[in-house]
């Protein structure tokens, strides 16, 4: 497949935003500088056989001290939108009560940098990175976390209300949940299985907290949340197949959207029961809060899933989340289902079938879902290749050809087009945009630097940049469209 940055230019709508998307934990470095305190994910990263190939984010693409020159690749790339996130530890290093100056001032630097470039700037109030005070407290599975972040979302919304356009809560509380707190694999790193509910009920109370924090601010910028979403397919047709795919799409999907969009837990087969029972315990005023209007909806699309029942092999490719060693899966005989392979699809580094026709499900499956779904940005899309550097045969200059992710991105972005597309079957839905994750190659969490993500390479050793086939791929999209109609200025 393949789209040509022509037929994709020709075909984005003139006021639909092309971003790239990052994450302060991946990207920033500078750990111990300027008064930021550690998170949760620097005290795993460095827990020996955490990360995949041993690596810590303690340097990471050293954006902190290179960000001026990583705007400007954002700028050259002629990006509408940079969606950043917030160190939490970096502005309150306790994740309570005092806040550093120092961190505050690293992002008022960043956003006067975009708005100078005219970027406009979506900011993700949480992406991962707690502060390691609240994580030894309970994390995410403690209450009191929600509250905390809501105070630092009232913190954020003062000192940078006037410039960000577009404020992200959370990101995918998804996978905070499930592989923080379920399985283990991500930070803090103790797999609760089913006991790790509380913590997605958690995730979403903070989300509702946030909201009504930034609207309490009066912020004039846009306020929305960020879930991931993967359409999930039975391997067979079995009734046991079905109840598991009915679970594990909760799990993912629904857990996490049908309380904002619809107000209330998914519904579910009452022989599910034994996993989902913890819904049954809700508060009707956290819903509430959860449920508060939002201007927009972020949805992270990646891959569809294919669910069979049973704890399955836990060998294989595709018995377990790529990339991850096998020994942090505990008990896995205690999950009731377990991820198979896609016959016939091309994989990602990450072992991902690439799949862009399930882009337009996902779609699809939001319309029905959720009628009132606001005005939707695809917050995070992209895939992780071997890439190599070569030199170019006329100019000697290092050249990163990662053909398949041309690919993968046009044809993902041109799939999200046709599915809203008026005939579409997700034609309901009004789709401003689509971020590209991500930037730059960066610390993938659980798998360090094994899997590059980015349009730009990075030379981890020499912290030298090298844009990728990909990024001028998307440089000549966003040359060849019409501008986006957005003033990137101040709001107040
Ligand atoms: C998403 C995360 C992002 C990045 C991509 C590959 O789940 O939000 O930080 O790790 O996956």
């Amino acid at each position: 497949m393949g789209i040509s940055a022509e037929s994709l230019a020709a075909k984005l709508p003139a006021d639909f935003v092309l971003g790239v998307a990052t994450a302060a934990f991946q990207i920033e470095g500078a750990v111990a500088e300027d008064g930021r305190g550690p998170s949760g994910w620097d005290a795993f990263s460095h827990q020996p056989g955490r990360i995949v190939d041993g690596s810590n984010a303690d340097v990471a693409c050293d954006h902190y001290h290179r960000m001026y020159e990583d705007v400007e690749l954002i700028h050259a790339l002629g990006a509408d939108s940079y969606r950043f996130s917030l160190s939490w530890p970096r502005i309150q290093p306790d994740g309570r009560g005092q806040v550093n100056r120092k961190g505050l001032d690293f992002y008022d630097r960043l956003l006067d940098q975009l708005l100078e470039r005219g970027i406009s700037p979506m900011c993700t109030i949480y992406h991962w990175d707690t502060p390691l005070p609240l994580e030894q407290a309970g994390g995410w599975l403690n209450r009191e976390t929600a509250y905390r972040l809501a105070d630092f979302a009232a913190i954020a919304a003062e000192a940078f209300g006037d410039r960000v356009h577009r404020w992200v809560t959370i990101n995918e509380p998804t996978t905070v949940t499930l592989n923080g707190y379920g399985l283990g694999l991500h930070a803090p790193g103790i797999p609760h299985l089913f006991e790790c509910l509380p913590a997605a009920h958690h995730l979403l109370l903070g989300h509702g907290l946030s909201v009504q924090a930034l609207r309490a601010a009066n912020v004039p910028g846009e306020v929305g949340i960020t879930n991931v979403y993967s359409p999930v397919v039975p391997a067979t047709g079995s009734f046991g197949n079905e109840l598991v795919v009915q679970l594990y799409d909760i799990l993912f999907n629904a857990m996490f959207s049908d309380p904002v969009l619809l107000g209330r837990y998914p519904q579910f087969n009452p022989l599910l029961a034994p996993f989902l029972a913890y819904f049954h315990a809700i508060p009707p005023e956290d819903i509430a809060l959860m449920n508060l209007p939002l201007d927009f909806y972020g949805m992270n699309y990646y891959f569809p899933s294919r669910i069979a029942p049973g704890p399955g092999p836990l060998t294989g490719p595709h018995a377990r989340p790529e990339g991850v060693p096998e020994e942090f899966l505990d008990d896995p005989q205690d999950l009731p289902f377990h991820m198979t392979g896609w016959p016939g699809y091309d994989r990602t580094g990450f072992g991902w079938p690439v799949a862009p026709q399930y882009l337009g499900v996902a779609l699809a499956e939001m319309a029905r879902r959720y009628p009132a779904l606001p005005p939707l940005y695809i917050t995070e899309g992209g895939a992780s290749f071997t890439d190599v550097v070569v030199e170019d045969a006329l100019t000697g200059e290092p050249e990163v050809p990662d053909v398949k992710r041309v690919d993968y991105l046009g044809d993902h972005i041109n799939a999200a087009l046709e599915a809203t597309a008026p005939g579409g079957p997700a034609e309901g839905i009004d789709l401003r945009g689509y971020y590209v994750w991500t930037l730059m190659d960066n610390f993938e969490w659980a798998a360090g630097f094994s899997q590059r993500f980015g349009l730009v390479y990075v030379d981890f050793a020499a912290q030298k940049r090298i844009p990728k086939l990909s990024y001028k791929w998307l440089q000549s999209v966003t040359s060849l469209r019409s501008a986006v109609e957005e003033a990137p200025q101040r709001l107040s």
